[in-house]
Formats: C-alpha cells, structure tokens, sequence
C-alpha cells in the first residue's frame, strides 16, 4: 500500500485528482522504528529508560504502526512528520481551523490537539486511507465535480468531516451538513461549493 500511494504520487502531475488522493508521497521513507510489523527488540532502547518518551501503537488507513516517541508529540506531528502522511495539514496549530482534521475511532478530531498518545489502541483514517487505487472514494469525486475547493488547503480537513458525517448520517440535511463542518474553515470561502459537494457525495453514497 506504502509502495502504491508513493509510486502514484511520483506519477502525479499537479491534478486536481492526484491533489485530492492527499500527498502521500514518503511513505516508503519510514525510520526501521516505524516499518508495520517490526520487532519489539528493534524499538530505540531510550524508550524504556527515558520517561519522557513513550511506545504508541495504533492503525491508521488500516496499517499497524508501533513506534517510541516523545510524550508531547502530537497525532498531527506523528502522522506528517514520523508517518510522513502529508496529506493532513497544519493550519492555526490550536484546534481553530479544521486543516488538521482526521477520524479516530469513527469520530472527527482536530490531530493538532490529540496527542498521538491519546490515539493509542485505535483506529486513525487520514484522507490516505480515502482512496482505494486509482478510484477516488465517492466524497473525493463530489469535491472534484462540485469544485469543493479553491486552493485547497483546508480540503482535507473538509473531507474528513464531510466522511464522519456521512457515515453517521448518510442523508443528513443541508442545515445538519452545514453544522457538522462548521469547525472546518475555509479562507478561500469555498463554502457554498463545500456544501453542494456534501450534499452531491451523500447522494452518491447512496446510490
Ligand atoms: S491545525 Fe488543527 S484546528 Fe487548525
Ligand atoms: S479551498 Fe482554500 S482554504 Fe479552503
């Protein structure tokens, strides 16, 4: 999977499709600490003798991940920075703006206030895990065709929420959609067209 997202973003033009499959392109440049399946014995011997690091263990886009880190590190540091799962962006660091958004255990959460320890033992999907080969998940589709972004910053974070949504509510209304995304901010004020591509996906998902 790790070979196939970075293989696909060599490929990868400057596309509106290839920038919606979430800039994936370093997963093969993991450190031996985090290569899925590794040995406990090859984990950095500082873990256990430095207190201010601990061993995270958690899925993310269905991979397990084992890896000894700083406590403070937070889930949106671990995943762009130790994952290199570039896809999800830092935007105002403070849980303000939504650019950071993931789902942990089915639920929407800012990753730049979620220390990767409080993840640990779950569940994390990222806008990675959203795309199955070269087939755009159907929310990903609706962004495109709906032109649900501008620059496309804050569209990650936009596509999180907007799946959290849809599988807890999969025909929600426009004021219930509109309400699920509020924590998600858009400077280019892509709103309208944000809101027609939930709407569009949530049609599509039920179709
Ligand atoms: S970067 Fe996390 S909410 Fe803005
Ligand atoms: S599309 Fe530019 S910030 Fe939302």
């Amino acid at each position: 999977m790790a070979d196939e997202q970075s293989e696909t973003s060599e490929k990868a033009s400057v596309s509106r499709r290839a920038f919606l499959k979430g800039g994936a392109a370093a997963t093969g440049a993991l450190s031996a600490s985090l290569i899925p399946g590794v040995a406990d014995a090859q984990l950095p011997e500082a873990s256990e003798a430095d207190p201010r690091h601990s061993t995270v263990e958690m899925k993310v886009n269905g991979r397990p991940y084992r890896a000894d880190i700083p406590n403070r590190t937070t889930l949106l540091q671990f995943l762009r920075e130790d994952l290199k799962l570039t896809g999800t962006k830092m935007g105002c660091d403070r849980a303000q703006c939504g650019a950071c958004t993931v789902i942990l255990n089915g639920r929407n959460v800012y990753s730049c206030t979620t220390l990767a320890l409080e993840a640990t033992g779950g569940d994390v999907l990222t806008i990675e895990g959203l795309a199955k080969d070269d087939a755009l998940h159907p929310i990903q589709q609706a962004y495109v065709e709906h032109s649900g972004f501008q620059c496309g910053f804050c569209t990650s974070g936009q596509i999180m929420t907007s799946k959290a949504l849809l599988d807890r509510m999969p025909n929600p209304t426009e004021d219930q959609a509109r309400a699920a995304l509020a924590g998600n901010m858009c400077r280019c004020s892509a709103y309208k067209k944000i809101l027609e591509s939930v709407m569009a996906a949530s049609r599509l998902m039920r179709a």
